[in-house]
């Protein structure tokens, strides 16, 4: 199987996400513009969401790929949950093998969660799930969390 991961300009997504960002009138638009960004330039990028924190739960807001049967999510459960009460990034180069893993799709083989926090407080979270095994590696995680610190000032 192909690495995808090295014809990918990484600094290039980063910067047309920021410049959609700045131009999104509303909390809405800038988390479409950002999922779909993120779709359409990482072809390991399989499913594409953000999640919104309600009280204790985490709501699904816009995704690109299949339709998950996990749009409500309670804080603590699942990878997406575990993320928001550690308020820390998680990464899972096989889901198979994680007994906390909510499944989305059958396809599915990592994840990776990624905070959206202001002043220390969770406000929502970037879930990007791959058909490819251990899919998300450095440059994935500090994208996501640029774009998630980005978004951050947009929720
Ligand atoms: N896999 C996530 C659930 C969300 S779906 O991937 C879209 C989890 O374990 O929390």
């Amino acid at each position: 199987m192909s690495d995808t991961r090295t014809a990918i300009d990484y600094a290039a997504v980063e910067q047309e996400i920021r410049r959609e960002l700045a131009q999104a009138g509303n909390k809405t638009q800038a988390m479409t513009r950002s999922v779909d960004i993120l779709k359409a330039r990482l072809p390991d990028y399989t499913w594409v969401g953000i999640y919104e924190l309600f009280g204790n739960e985490l709501v699904l807001g816009p995704f690109r790929g299949k339709p998950s049967p996990h749009t409500h999510i309670p804080v603590g459960r699942g990878i997406c949950g575990a993320a928001a009460a550690e308020k820390a990034t998680i990464v899972i180069d096989d889901v198979n093998a994680d007994p906390r893993y909510l499944a989305c799709s059958l396809d599915t083989r990592s994840e990776i969660v990624v905070p959206i926090m202001r002043k220390g407080e969770v406000l929502g979270e970037l879930d990007v799930d791959s058909d490819r095994p251990a899919a998300f590696g450095p440059e994935d995680k500090r994208l996501l969390e640029t774009v998630a610190a980005v978004l951050a000032e947009k929720l």
